[in-house]
């Protein structure tokens, strides 16, 4: 049996590679502060779907919440630490007292125009946040950990697809520079203390327990409702959307890669590799959910790139990964989880 230690273990990825990891028989440390970016009661839920239990919170109060969360799952297998990244004492008193085979770092802030607002933040958190996670495997002889890049490092790349050799040294958001400082530092820990490393850039990620304030989420939401969605632009603008299920195969297969070498420092893309336009994602989610969007166009937002398009051939030929759901798949999915489970 393993130990994986999952930073941001309550969040969307995190909580599904939990379940994943579960499954397969193995051992979950989840970290996770359950902030306020969107409702923390959403990543109650993600943490007790996980773990296949129901529980009705009584209280207002978050810390109290998220200890009858805690008394609720902690067993053999689980155990969820509520704690900041930002906090050195805390990291280090839990690997000091867990036996962690993994790391898998998933903590931090998302999303590019929240980033424009509060920079300093994203900086605080991602980067400040991912220090502390290597410094601590540093100080408790940790060596193995997988950590959340974005495909947000490659900005308006101009050739496609993206290569994990293409220059990134051109960032347009804070998010995107928070997540190359990522790398960079990963690569310092690697370097100097034998850490090894594998930095995960994941395009466009959805499915159930998808973040609320992500595109796919809110359109599914206001078509439905028979409201105006916020269209950015001519809708040529195109993501390289990723089915999470696919997301967490490909980190479990890489996971598999890191454990079993010695002297690894990869960055790995992982996609869909099938770019689909503003334009078509909309049409897709009106053909699903039977009905049609009411459009309100507006310019191109700061920030965001033109297009995401991931090349798959490292991660095909590292670990064999390939994405097993199309787009339409993946929304099919994520529609009957949204009547399912959050609409009721
Ligand atoms: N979802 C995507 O499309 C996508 C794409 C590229 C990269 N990523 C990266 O993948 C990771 C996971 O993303 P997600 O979509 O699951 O987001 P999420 O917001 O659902 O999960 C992140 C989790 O981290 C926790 N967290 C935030 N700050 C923390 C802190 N200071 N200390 C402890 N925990 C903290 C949050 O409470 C949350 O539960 C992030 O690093 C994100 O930047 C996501």
């Amino acid at each position: 049996m393993k130990t994986y230690l999952i930073t941001g273990g309550a969040g969307f990825i995190g909580s599904t590679l939990s379940e994943r990891i579960l499954k397969d028989g193995n051992r979950v440390i989840a970290i996770d502060s359950f902030n306020d970016f969107y409702d923390y009661r959403i990543k109650l839920n993600n943490v007790l779907e996980a773990n296949k239990k129901s529980l009705d919170f009584s209280s207002d109060l978050k810390d109290e919440n998220v200890k009858a969360l805690k008394n609720l799952v902690d067993s053999e297998n689980y155990k969820l630490e509520y704690v900041d990244i930002r906090d050195l004492k805390e990291l280090e008193r839990i690997f000091k007292e867990n036996k962690i085979d993994t790391v898998i770092h998933l903590a931090g802030l998302g999303g590019v125009r929240p980033s424009i607002e509060d920079p300093l933040l994203y900086e605080e958190v991602n980067v400040r946040g991912t220090n502390n996670i290597f410094e601590v495997m540093r100080r408790t002889g940790v060596k193995k950990i997988l950590a959340a890049s974005s495909s947000s490092v490659y900005g308006n790349n101009e050739s496609v697809p993206f290569k994990e050799t293409d220059i990134v040294d051109f960032a347009i958001s804070p998010y995107a520079a928070s997540k190359k400082a990522n790398e960079v530092l990963a690569h310092t820990y690697h370097h100097l203390f034998n850490i090894d490393v594998v930095m995960l850039r994941f395009f466009t990620v959805f499915g159930p327990r998808q973040r609320p304030d992500l595109a796919i989420y809110k359109f599914t939401k206001l078509i439905d409702e028979g409201k105006e969605i916020p269209f950015f632009g001519d809708g040529s603008t195109s993501r390289d959307y990723t089915y999470v299920d696919d997301i967490v195969k490909g980190v479990m297969l890489l996971a598999n890669y890191v454990e079993n070498n010695s002297n690894v420092y990869e960055i790995s893309n992982i996609g869909g590799s099938d770019p689909v336009s503003l334009k078509e994602m909309v049409e897709v989610i009106e053909e699903v959910l039977g009905k049609e969007a009411k459009i309100n166009r507006l310019p191109m937002q700061p920030g965001d790139v033109n297009r995401t398009y991931a090349d798959l051939t490292k991660i095909k030929n590292l670990v064999g990964y390939e994405a097993d759901n199309t787009f339409k798949e993946g929304i099919e999915k994520f529609v009957k989880w949204y009547f399912e489970k959050v609409k009721k």
